[in-house]
């Protein structure tokens, strides 16, 4: 049985006055049993999220890292710096950093390895853009997304990744995949673990990314493969993203 994570990415949002109403929201909300809960936030807000949520009821994750654990490379963030703090979580590949600041896959995989090498959980992030998906490109481009990273990792390293399937133009777009699309594809990616282990396959948790809020939340939680949510634009909202974790537990 899959524990469902609901992951809020704040993205370059978010302040401390923000955080303060995601503490009041989400201590004591009693979900800790049934889903994990995730904020992601902006670097500045790290250490102050940490010690809102200091009971670890809610895990905290960082948006980025570079791949070198330190050295001379001014504005980056490194995966040690990330686990001295106490940090949980580090996204790598979303489609932002892919299109915006050009990562490419084997920027992906060093960032995964290097968040697995610093105890560090990686949510990799993947997904095709409207025009593969019009190409019937989805399954070509998303398997590969998988593989290129899969195929460097060691078997245990593999058990400690989360995948979100986030497709490209359903994020901030407002157009939600619809439950059968998201759900086609995250059963795709689960046969494509199941080459590797069945047991990858079955522990895995697969989430979903892309306009998820409130009133479509249910019934993607409800599909057999969707364990869980990346949300970007409802995570800045508390009681938005407080919908969405009671919709996953
Ligand atoms: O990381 C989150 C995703 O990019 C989804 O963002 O919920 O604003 O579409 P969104």
């Amino acid at each position: 049985m899959r524990k469902p994570l609901i992951a809020g990415n704040w993205k370059m949002n978010g302040s401390l006055a923000l955080l303060e109403r995601f503490g009041s929201a989400l201590s004591g909300s009693a979900l800790s049993d049934r889903v994990d809960v995730a904020l992601i936030t902006p670097f500045p807000y790290l250490v102050p999220a940490l010690q809102t949520f200091r009971d670890r009821s809610v895990g905290i994750g960082a948006q980025t890292l570079n791949p070198a654990p330190d050295g001379a490379l001014t504005g980056e963030v490194s995966g040690p710096m990330l686990q001295d703090c106490g940090v949980r979580y580090v996204l790598a590949g979303h489609s932002e950093r892919r299109t915006l600041f050009g990562e490419n896959d084997q920027d992906v995989s060093m960032r995964v390895t290097a968040a697995l090498a610093h105890g560090l959980t990686p949510i990799l992030c993947i997904g095709e853009t409207l025009e593969q998906r019009d190409a019937n490109r989805v399954e070509e481009v998303v398997l590969s997304q998988v593989t290129t990273v899969f195929d460097t990792l060691e078997p245990a390293e593999r058990h400690r990744v989360i995948i979100a399937y986030e497709p490209v133009w359903a994020i901030g777009t407002g157009r939600t995949a619809t439950p059968e699309q998201a759900q086609a594809v995250h059963a795709l990616i689960r046969q494509r673990l199941a080459e590797y282990d069945s047991t990858l396959a079955t522990d895995m948790r697969l989430l979903y990314g892309g306009s998820m809020k409130p009133d479509n939340a249910g019934e993607l939680l409800a599909q057999p493969d969707i364990d869980g949510g990346l949300i970007g634009g409802a995570s800045l909202k508390p009681d938005d993203f407080l919908s969405i974790c009671y919709a996953a537990g």
